[in-house]
């Protein structure tokens, strides 16, 4: 008989267990069953993860969400149960009955934590067959995301990500239990909405039976949240999906989740204190790890200033110092008339060779910067291109300014600010992981305050709110907010935990007049901004109360708890970097008819879609 004909055989013979399971229920998880369990009859379900032929005997590592059990199939055990395991492949499904039995002296693995113990199978039934998966279901996989991509639903077999999902639903469960025990409602918000700005292009939908008319899929749930504000939900959680058509990167998705909260009667001092209430639950219910709060607070001027980025990883040192003055009129032609000047000493970083330098200096321009000046400092010479350029008097300066010393390296970037900060302050978080400053058992929160209020958009030609219009400008930036956008400060604060955002929020504008001078402050006339957000401006007119919010990115939470570098690896179903899901193909073409029923027509042939792909960051 050939395997398949007894394959065929045996599904036949099992066909209505794969219906009704036979009656059998399973009494235990295959993580679960240790000595404390021999020789009790269990009932297992699950995948077949391994399978030996060890002579007479079969061995099989049966695979559920729990761990991993070791059955024996034995031909004196039970004869006719062994004889049909000969079929057993990888990823075939099985419920079996069997007894447990301390393993023997010698078979013991102490790395599982069923290692002590084995089921000798009495009978078993195959509940399914599998063709032969394109990786193998282990956590170490040399399969490509793309491949994993595609294959979704055997990539989520395996233990890391099954623990990846797991976490994220314990994290959701413990945020609805801490929030509700503090008395905010969960409601949810329209997904077929109008735009809510937040910065990015929405995604929209067209309308059947409004043609010509479009849905935005929500960026975020801000008015909404802000109208159950005035609707007198006083306190108002949820956890949302938001849709955001912007360039994607190894934390950004084009659909992401987000712990969205607003308060009423509340201002920056009470929505923060409730941030850390929520997280340290979080951590201390999920982690076991208790969190030192207050978390720490730092300026948006001050981050900038130190670290480059307005979310900087404050797990380790190398600072950047503005040393603008010392080089002004330096013979460094560079330096000399830069608006701004900034040097990073690194210490011990002398021993940086030319080749890692030169990564560098072409990681930089990513920032824009068109190269990275460094020196290095030995004991009787400054050894750099540029040190020759450098009055002594300026080399005085610069020493005294980074307190530098033999061994050090420094790197300079001069220019406009945006792409000097960007530069070197992305460069700081590629050299603290190159030179393993970053100590990743450690979670360091982090409050960044003081946000600008605006920020210039080179796209748009004219200022656009830095977090988005509905945030209330500083106390005594209101009468400055048209004419000085430049420096005019916002109520806004962000939370950053090991150099990601995890968190934006800020105190709402809830008055009419004020929000109405914020539209025309941005640009918008009177007509434009009626259009737009008359509702909601009328809103704020019927007695809004003072009202308070934040929203944290879950997908950015989970994955720095789960020690991953992509937010893909903890959602379910992610988008490539190009947006599309291998597994699915969405996007995807629709037929003419469905078109017409919206009553839109295709300008041009559609481009055939680029090739799918997405980043290794
Ligand atoms: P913001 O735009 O800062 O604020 O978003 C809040 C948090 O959501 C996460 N986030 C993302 N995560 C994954 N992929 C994305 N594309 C993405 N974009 C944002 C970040 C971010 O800190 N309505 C305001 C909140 C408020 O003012 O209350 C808002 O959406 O972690």
């Amino acid at each position: 008989m050939t395997e398949q004909t007894q394959v065929q055989d045996i599904q036949r013979e099992h066909q209505k267990y794969v219906v009704d399971l036979g009656g059998w229920r399973r009494s235990h998880h295959c993580g679960e069953l240790t000595a404390a369990h021999e020789g009790q009859e269990v009932c297992l379900m699950g995948w077949v993860q391994y399978r030996r032929d060890h002579g007479g005997l079969i061995f099989v590592d049966l695979r559920d969400r729990n761990g991993l059990t070791q059955v024996v199939f034995s031909p004196d055990a039970a004869p006719q149960a062994h004889e049909k395991a000969h079929v057993l492949r990888l990823e075939y499904v099985l419920a079996l009955k069997g007894r447990v039995r301390l393993r023997p002296e010698g078979m013991v693995n102490d790395t599982m934590p069923t290692g002590q113990i084995e089921v000798v199978v009495q009978d078993w039934k195959l509940l399914n067959t599998s063709k032969t998966p394109p990786f193998p279901i282990e956590d170490r996989t040399d399969a490509g995301e793309n491949l994993r991509l595609a294959w979704r639903y055997l990539d989520l077999r395996r233990p890391r990500m099954q623990a990846n999902l797991r976490l994220r639903h314990q994290v959701a469960q413990a945020v609805r239990r801490h929030l509700d025990a503090e008395g905010f409602l969960e409601v949810e918000t329209p997904v077929l909405t109008k735009s809510t700005p937040e910065g990015a292009r929405d995604f929209l939908v067209p309308s059947r039976l409004n043609q010509g008319e479009f849905y935005a899929l929500p960026q975020s749930p801000q008015i909404f949240k802000q109208l159950l504000m005035v609707s007198g939900l006083e306190r108002y959680f949820q956890i949302v999906r938001c849709f955001r058509d912007e360039d994607l990167r190894a934390d950004r998705q084009p659909e992401f989740t987000q712990i969205d909260v607003e308060m009423s009667f509340a201002d920056e001092e009470q929505v923060m204190g409730m941030t850390e209430a929520l997280m340290s639950t979080v951590f201390r219910e999920v982690m076991g790890k208790s969190l030192d709060a207050p978390f720490a607070r730092m300026t948006w001027d001050e981050a900038m200033s130190r670290y480059g980025l307005d979310k900087p990883d404050t797990r380790f040192g190398l600072e950047l110092a503005d040393v603008t003055e010392i080089v002004r009129g330096s013979g460094f032609k560079l330096f000399a008339k830069a608006p701004l000047v900034k040097a990073m000493k690194v210490p011990g970083g002398e021993s940086l060779t030319r080749k890692e330098i030169d990564e560098f200096t072409e990681y930089v321009k990513i920032f824009g910067a068109q190269g990275l000046a460094w020196i290095k400092i030995k004991a009787n010479e400054w050894q750099s291109p540029i040190a020759k350029f450098l009055s002594d008097e300026e080399r005085a300066g610069i020493a005294q300014a980074l307190e530098l010393a033999v061994g050090d390296i420094v790197f300079f970037q001069a220019g406009e600010a945006a792409m000097v900060n960007a530069a070197l302050g992305n460069l700081r978080v590629r050299l603290g992981r190159h030179l393993g400053l970053v100590d990743d058992s450690v979670f360091r929160f982090l409050w960044v305050t003081d946000f600008p209020l605006y920020e210039y958009s080179e796209e748009e030609k004219r200022y656009v709110a830095c977090h988005h219009p509905f945030t209330a400008p500083a106390a005594g930036h209101l009468s400055t907010m048209c004419t000085d956008p430049a420096l005019a400060r916002a109520r806004a604060y962000d939370l950053v935990l090991n150099g990601y955002e995890v968190g934006g929020g800020s105190v709402r504008i809830h008055s009419g007049d004020v929000q109405r001078a914020m539209f025309e402050a941005l640009g918008f006339t009177p007509e434009q901004a009626g259009e737009q957000f008359g509702f909601f401006l009328q809103a704020l007119d019927q007695g809004a109360p003072p009202h308070a919010g934040i929203a944290l990115g879950l997908d950015r939470l989970i994955m720095l708890l789960a020690g991953c570098s992509s937010i893909r690896d903890v959602i379910a179903f992610p988008k490539t970097q190009k947006a599309t899901c291998l597994l699915t193909s969405a996007p995807s073409p629709v037929a003419a008819a469905q078109l017409r029923e919206l009553g839109l027509r295709l300008r041009e042939k559609a481009v055939p879609p680029a090739p799918q792909d997405t980043d290794q960051a």
